[in-house]
């Protein structure tokens, strides 16, 4: 097989002899064919003397021809072996030249089946009015979009020009500037973008579609197609305080403009932080701000990734796990409560023990930092690298003096290694060289196990547990109460509980072995959780239900999977239709019916859950 970088095991790039310094993008999106077409040029410098070459990578894309983009003149290459999730790797003669500079122009076409992309019939949408189009490069789907050094030690300037039908409004992980009317066709504008920013190739993002906007804040606006935007714009109207939040504790927001934008249904993440346009699933819609969080969360990579970004996708818990911190730092100040950071703390140690003992069964990918040669990065994606990280930090809080003195590193780190990419022991030697006079406090750490070990985290901190003591003993009393002492249950039970409060408890008795039927129906009767229509609340009454094996919940799961297709919903929800021999062939019926409509990602790591492949 080709060999991919030893700097990256997920990238063929090789930066470090031939590195792309800016990226020009000029694209027209055809939606009857679902290509974008056009070219990318990109900037290069020659890192050693002697290189003639550029490695990039490459995904299912058809190259037209590649040429020096400064005097037109074609440049030979060669396209190697297609490898599957690492695409194909393209290797570029550089023009023989005195300069250690260059420019190369890809002319270039997508194909239908670029991973990045989802492309969208106008009955798909909310208004049916318009087609749409949208794509998730992280972590390694960049390449299908665009050739380009997909790894994320290397960060990049980019501008875009794209072409597009005048009905349809295009957005980028950028900063907009004024659309261009086409110079032949009246039909169709020109979109403009720059994003001065480096940034690495995963956070490279387009989306078009029938969109409009409400501005939210000073420096936001939350775009979506019409019939949701006034909701959208209720439901993130804390936006701006949690910013201003973020740059209080990590300095000041760098990127402009922060947009928010609700996709379709089918997206597959709860949110995607691209550059001045965090995506978000449409599951955020809960009517009560309940489910804010995961916008603190995507406004805290503007600093914890964006700006500090992991060195390759085996530091990926630098990312994440920070970033978590941060979300729950952010919550606990707008709700001016440090014992609710430590409660979703305490969630969120419970969910990591599910991921770690009973989905990832305590094997490789439950390292904080797995080892991913030859594996496709999402394959190993769980919550691992967010929960045991955010442990870490969380247990590094505690022993090196607390909140405000463990803040004030934060935001050192980010200072220190802003626009650069690390890996986890330039992060270590930095905590060393920032607490000099806690070395010994420092060293009682066991490092080596921390990052290497398999299994749940070396120590799980003592969290308060103020507000999840309600949760535990209403859980406790309906997983130990026989059936005929049930009438102690009444629909009051949940009143006092606030929505996130419900959804733990919830999630403790689908830890706990399952309730029997009887019970489930008599929760039904009182607390009437069929018509919540809170995503997560919802995620977890499923579960409980299945759980159960109340066959009349089947349907009601199946049109849960079916409506929307965030994987951290739709992956466990199909596992435990799996698991359950009766439900099993209905589950595998539903995939194949709908699996032509599903994104990508979600339909590939459903095959593989569901055995298919
Ligand atoms: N960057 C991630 C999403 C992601 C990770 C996409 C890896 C592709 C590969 C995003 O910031 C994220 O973590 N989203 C979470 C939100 C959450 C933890 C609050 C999600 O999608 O559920
Ligand atoms: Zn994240």
């Amino acid at each position: 097989m080709t060999a991919l970088s030893p700097e990256d095991p997920c990238s063929f790039s090789r930066p470090d002899e031939c590195k792309v310094t800016n990226l020009d993008l000029i694209l027209e999106v055809d939606f009857d064919s679902r290509k974008l077409c056009g070219y990318v040029d990109l900037s290069v410098q020659r890192m050693k003397d002697g290189v003639q070459n550029l490695i990039l990578d490459t995904r299912d894309v058809s190259i037209q021809k590649i040429t020096d983009a400064d005097n037109c003149q074609e440049l030979k290459y060669t396209l190697g072996e297609n490898t599957g999730s690492f695409g194909s790797k393209l290797e570029v003669q550089l023009p023989v030249s005195s300069s250690t500079s260059n420019k190369v122009r890809v002319h270039y076409e997508t194909s239908p089946q670029c991973t990045a992309l989802q492309w969208l019939r106008p009955e798909q949408t909310a208004g049916k009015r318009q087609p749409y189009l949208f794509s998730q490069c992280q972590a390694i789907h960049a390449r299908s979009m665009v050739p380009c050094q997909d790894t994320p030690a290397i960060k990049v300037p980019y501008t875009a020009k794209v072409t597009a039908p005048r009905d349809i409004t295009i957005l980028m992980s950028a900063v907009r500037l004024e659309p261009e009317p086409h110079p032949s066709d009246s039909c169709k504008l020109i979109h403009q973008f720059e994003q001065k920013v480096p940034i690495p190739t995963y956070l490279i993002a387009i989306v078009g579609g029938d969109l409009e906007s409400r501005t939210i804040g000073p420096r936001s606006k939350v775009w979506t197609e019409k019939e949701m935007v006034e909701e959208a714009a209720k439901e993130f109207s804390e936006t701006e305080k949690m910013i201003q939040t973020a740059e209080a504790l990590l300095g000041p927001y760098i990127w402009g403009q922060y947009d928010l934008l609700v996709l379709p249904p089918s997206f597959p993440y709860g949110g995607m932080e691209n550059p001045c346009l965090t995506f978000v699933t449409p599951t955020l819609l809960a009517g009560d701000k309940s489910l804010a969080d995961v916008v603190a969360h995507e406004i805290s990579h503007s600093w914890t990734g964006n700006l500090v970004t992991n060195r390759n996708w085996e530091h990926f818990w630098l990312n994440e796990g920070h970033t978590m911190f941060v979300e729950r730092k952010i919550t606990a100040r707008l709700h001016d409560n440090e014992a609710f950071r430590q409660f979703l703390a305490m969630g969120g140690a419970k969910e990591l023990e599910e991921e770690i003992e009973v989905v990832l069964k305590n094997g490789p990918y439950t390292r904080l930092i797995p080892d991913l040669k030859g594996v496709d990065p999402d394959d190993a994606f769980s919550i691992v690298p967010y929960e045991k990280g955010f442990t870490l930090l969380f247990y590094l809080e505690t022993l090196l003096g607390g909140p405000a003195v463990f803040e004030k590193f934060l935001k050192a780190y980010v200072e220190k290694f802003k626009q650069q990419s690390i890996d986890s022991n330039q992060w270590k030697d930095f905590l060393y060289s920032y607490f000099t006079d806690k070395r010994e406090v420092l060293d009682s750490v066991e490092w080596d196990k921390w990052f290497y070990d398999q299994g749940m985290p070396l120590v799980i901190p003592k969290y308060d547990d103020s507000l999840e003591v309600p949760c535990k003993q209403l859980s406790q009393r309906w997983s130990s109460a026989s059936e005929n002492e049930l009438d102690q249950f009444n629909p009051g039970d949940l009143t006092s509980l606030t929505s996130v409060q419900v959804r733990e408890f919830l999630a403790l008795l689908v830890e706990e072995p399952p309730l029997s039927l009887t019970k489930v129906l008599k929760m039904e009767e009182l607390y009437n959780l069929n018509a919540v229509r809170n995503s997560e609340v919802r995620f977890r009454w499923l579960r409980l239900c299945i759980k159960a094996q109340w066959r009349d919940a089947i349907p009601r799961v199946l049109d849960f999977v079916n409506e929307q297709g965030r994987m951290k919903f739709v992956r466990p929800l199909y596992r435990d239709l799996y698991g359950w021999e009766e439900a099993r062939p209905i589950a595998i019926q539903n995939f194949q019916t709908h699996k032509g409509e599903m994104h990508n990602t979600t339909a590939t790591m459903l095959a593989k859950d569901l055995k298919l492949t």
